[in-house]
């Protein structure tokens, strides 16, 4: 079937597709309603941002209330305090050594700001030869050029090779080949020409959940910072309780830079980036000339009712109710992982937090076009469940209002996908 009669370009989705897109009607807790009264379970927070789930009252009242107040303010030679409250929030609950928190739009654009405060950090001390960003294989930091250039080189990006800037692309480091990892790192940072080091920390997210250890991080966070390199902490996936801590980088010794966060920030209810950084970036831009600012900014920058928003998911997020609700998802991740693991086509069962992934054995390699992705996604609408795949990689990463009966409804749906299935 076509969408040509649609108007709509729908994202990551080519304009021929086997299934229209479905219609969705209400969005209510864990639930999408479509418009034919279906309801469907979204086991995957709906690209990892309805954190408290869909229809938030608290959060729609907030933002009603905020839209009757201010809704919109150019940000420039002007504050308001939606937007001091919620720095003053997060301020507690990220690294002491945060101090300066920009606003943008979404993840990509906070990616965008991270790189420039990174490269000017450089040019407003004079030193013009810091040109390169490190990142790891298999890295996704999102789709505007910058973030593309950042990220690995994949079918998300290949019409645009010729237009990305150079990097230099680490080995991810997994279990066994750390320490290789490690030497390699050693190498790159002595070329003389970083700037900065990119990463998403322990999980990689459209790479396939690939994860990796604090321990290895850290190492390679000690080595940049002793040779001066600014280290980029992209928390736009992981951030706001998603891998156990309310922030990956809270599993670490060390501490980034710079944090680029969005997702979960407004508990999927709008739109927005927010890049941290601490007082040693915040050190050179410190003047009154032009020059050294930082020349960026988008016209919905610091929007107080997604401020608003942002600030009553944060109320949530730190409900000792949340917090609860996060490890009672880990624990019943942790159970199932024993039942899955007895399956054949299952394979690399890993779990952080309240995400669980697991790859599908026997479909060619583990990658985002692997061919079983196309059997996965309407064999689960079938069943009432929204689950994504990337490629041949299945995972859940719940609201974490999610019941433990929701849940088992999608272990269960899971199990029999699983079953089904021949090497
Ligand atoms: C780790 C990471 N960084 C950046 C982005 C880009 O965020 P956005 O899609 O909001 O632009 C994503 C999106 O999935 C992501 O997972």
């Amino acid at each position: 079937m076509s969408s040509k009669e649609s108007l709509i370009w729908h994202p990551f989705t080519p304009l021929i597709t086997e299934h229209e897109p479905l219609k969705i009607v209400k969005g209510e807790g864990v639930y999408l309603h479509t418009e034919d009264g279906r309801k469907i379970i979204d086991a995957v927070s709906s690209w990892w941002v309805s954190i408290h789930g869909h229809g938030n009252k608290d959060i729609a009242k907030a933002i009603y209330e905020q839209a009757l107040q201010l809704e919109h303010v150019i940000f420039a030679g002007f504050t308001h305090n939606p937007a001091l409250k919620l720095v003053n929030n997060l301020k507690q609950i990220l690294p002491e050594g945060v101090s300066k928190f920009f606003f943008s739009d979404d993840g990509s654009t906070s990616i965008e700001v991270a790189l420039k405060m990174a490269f000017q950090y450089w040019y407003n001390q004079g030193v013009l030869n810091k040109t390169k960003v490190i990142a790891i294989k298999g890295a996704y930091h999102g789709d505007t050029f910058g973030s593309m250039s950042v990220g690995d080189r994949s079918v998300f990006t290949k019409p645009f090779f010729p237009f990305l800037f150079d990097i230099e692309l680490l080995d991810f480091p997994e279990k066994d080949k750390e320490q290789e990892v490690i030497e390699q790192f050693e190498q790159l940072t002595d070329q003389g020409d970083i700037a900065s080091f990119i990463f998403e920390p322990l999980v990689q997210g459209s790479g396939g959940m690939r994860m990796y250890s604090p321990e290895v991080l850290d190492r390679l966070i000690n080595i940049a910072q002793s040779k001066g390199i600014i280290c980029i902490a992209d928390e736009v996936m992981t951030g706001f309780g998603r891998t156990g801590k309310l922030f990956a980088m809270d599993h670490l010794k060390n501490d980034a830079d710079i944090m680029c966060l969005s997702k979960g920030l407004t508990g999927g209810t709008m739109a927005m980036g927010l890049t941290t950084c601490n007082q040693k970036i915040v050190d050179a831009f410190e003047s009154d000339e032009l020059s050294k600012a930082l020349l960026h900014g988008h016209s919905y920058t610091g929007n107080p009712i997604t401020c608003a928003a942002a600030n009553a998911s944060f109320n949530i997020l730190m409900d000792k109710s949340c917090e609860d609700s996060r490890i009672r998802i880990n624990s019943l991740h942790n159970a199932f992982a024993e039942k899955l693991k007895e399956y054949k086509v299952v394979e690399n069962v890993r779990i952080l937090g309240t995400i669980l992934a697991f790859d599908i054995k026997g479909h060619g390699s583990t990658s985002y076009d692997n061919e079983i992705r196309k059997k996965i996604f309407p064999y689960f609408i079938e069943k009432g469940i929204l689950l994504r795949p990337l490629g041949n990689v299945i995972y859940f990463m719940p609201p974490y209002i999610i019941s433990n009966e929701q849940l088992e409804e999608v272990y269960k749906a899971v199990l029999e996908f699983v079953n089904e299935q021949t090497e």
